[in-house]
């Protein structure tokens, strides 16, 4: 092993391109989310052995609310399946999950699920991982924004650390590596603040392919990487 190898904590995955698989195939863009969602599975297993803590996918943005009807309503009846259907098998491996994103758009019967999902796994000590959903970065940094100037905190008191309190990642630590699958470089609006010295791996696999073997090919070039976070070198540590 490398002895430089830089520490790994938190990986976060930018779960793009289930479209373009299910379109490649001839199959409705939802076959794509549906096999997406098989994919979400696998990768939380091979993210807990291969020994991470936290592992953050982001599985709707703020954005894709602007999609057609037809989309966003597949995407909901998935996700309400999901954690329906996945709920007690995360429980029983151990895994900790966390939503993250705007409540507020959500509906009633998701939100029970996801208040039952927390509440029924916040022991849980194996991995943490957190959806992000209806999220995004402007609307997380707003959101923490809004929380702080409702308490009349004096603007002199408002430091990095208080900002990162009142984020939707409190108490988690920053992502030390970014996946986006599928071609595309771009942030979309994911973790900004968080993501501020991460290092991203950029694969043209889809979501619906990620497996264990590209995971592991991303670590292993996260493995490589010299993480300065604007220092030398010798200072870095
Ligand atoms: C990612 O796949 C899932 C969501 C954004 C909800 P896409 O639906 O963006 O798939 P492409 O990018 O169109 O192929
Ligand atoms: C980013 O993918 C959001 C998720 C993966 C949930 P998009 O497909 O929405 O991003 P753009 O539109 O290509 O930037
Ligand atoms: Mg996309």
């Amino acid at each position: 092993m490398n002895p430089s190898m830089p520490a790994l904590q938190h990986v976060a995955i930018i779960m793009d391109g289930n479209g373009r698989w299910a379109q490649a195939r001839g199959l409705p863009r939802v076959a794509g989310h549906k096999q997406g969602a098989e994919a979400v599975e696998r990768i939380v297993r091979a993210a807990k052995e291969a020994g991470i803590n936290y592992l953050t996918l982001f599985a709707f943005s703020t954005e894709n609310w602007k999609r057609p009807e037809e989309e966003v309503t597949g995407l909901m009846a998935l996700l309400r399946q999901y954690l329906r259907s996945k709920t007690v098998e995360m429980h029983k491996n151990n895994v900790r999950l966390k939503i993250i994103g705007d409540r507020t758009r959500l509906s009633a019967d998701i939100l029970a699920s996801i208040d039952n999902a927390e509440t029924l796994t916040r022991d849980n000590d194996g991995i943490t991982v957190l959806i992000a959903l209806s999220y995004s970065g402007r609307w997380d940094i707003t959101q923490a924004m809004q929380k702080i100037a409702a308490q009349n905190i004096a603007f002199g008191d408002i430091t990095e650390e208080l900002i990162s309190a009142h984020l939707s990642t409190a108490g988690i630590p920053e992502p030390d590596l970014i996946i986006r699958t599928s071609g595309e470089q771009r942030v979309s609006n994911f973790l900004l603040w968080q993501g501020a010295y991460s290092e991203y791996f950029f694969t043209d696999v889809h979501w619906p392919d990620f497996d264990a073997g590209i995971l592991a090919l991303a670590l292993q070039a996260y493995s490589q990487r010299d993480r300065r976070f604007g220092k030398l070198r010798v200072q870095a540590s």
